[in-house]
């Protein structure tokens, strides 16, 4: 009970400290501060939440095995989704392009699955990226997270999923705002003419806009193999996790 008291405490100081000008702009100072006492850090792991970020709560395994690092993996990959302020909310995926240039873009990570191996993005059908994908569907995905200091580094195999109840059922589910990036005119990467103001977009959407649902594309990532970096005081860690049916195998890399 009294601990539960202090909790509600620490919640209502830690949310408004994070709704503050101040509290974003220390924040990262609070966490340096945490290292070294105990009260502290239980501030701000709150604080942290509120603030829709995360802290590490325990230390990146050592590069030993493969199931505890993919564990760890895994776990901050289910917080990027979740978190749009954690590092791994948004992701950078590299492609080729039709005369052979690697191109890359940020997109938000929208969905991960530990058992089925892929990683989800969604997307403007009529966005460039998508042709490129469709002629070649080898991509890698990038991330880094300077909290964990652990870069992520993805070679995938991307299907653009259109159209179906599977696709229809993440439309639903998508924030309005979101939506309604798909109700543009324009599509992305259209040459405009340079007296023409954009049309302002609607800042929510309804899900019944066929229109812009028939322009919403889901990228689904599938992979078998990963790269993790670990920057890490005195000598970084390195590893290559690889995927075949009797589980996850390690093999460390000089960093
Ligand atoms: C923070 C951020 C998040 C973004 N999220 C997405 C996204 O989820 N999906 C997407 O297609 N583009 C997203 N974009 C825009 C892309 O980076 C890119 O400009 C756009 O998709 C056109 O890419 P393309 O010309 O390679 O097709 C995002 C950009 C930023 C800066």
């Amino acid at each position: 009970m009294h601990g539960e008291c202090q909790r509600n405490d620490a919640v209502v100081l830690a949310d408004r400290f994070a709704g503050s000008v101040f509290g974003r702009m220390i924040w990262p100072y609070c966490l340096g501060a945490s290292s070294s006492v105990s009260s502290a850090k239980g501030f701000c792991k709150i604080l942290l939440e509120r603030m829709n970020t995360h802290i590490v709560d325990r230390p990146v395994p050592d590069f030993s095995s493969a199931e505890p690092l993919f564990a760890f993996v895994s776990e901050m990959l289910h917080q990027g989704v979740a978190m749009n302020r954690h590092a791994y909310h948004l992701m950078t995926v590299a492609t080729l392009n039709a005369e052979g240039w690697p191109d890359a873009r940020v997109v938000v990570l929208r969905g991960w699955d530990a058992a089925a191996r892929t990683l989800r993005f969604h997307t403007d059908l009529r966005s460039p990226k998508v042709q490129a994908l469709e002629a070649q569907p080898r991509v890698t995905l990038l991330m880094y997270d300077p909290v964990s200091r652990v870069q992520l580094r993805i070679p995938a195999l991307a299907e653009v999923r259109k159209g179906d109840a599977w696709v229809r059922s993440l439309w639903e589910r998508s924030r309005p705002d979101s939506r309604a990036c798909y109700a543009a005119d324009e599509a992305p990467g259209e040459v405009l003419a340079t007296e023409e103001p954009l049309r302002d977009l609607p800042l929510t959407l309804d899900t019944d806009n066929e229109l812009a649902f028939q322009r919403f594309g889901v990228v689904v990532c599938t992979f078998t193999r990963m790269d993790v970096l670990h920057l890490h005081a005195g000598r970084h860690r390195r590893g290559r996790l690889d995927w075949s049916t009797s589980g996850w195998q390690l093999t460390r890399l000089a960093p």
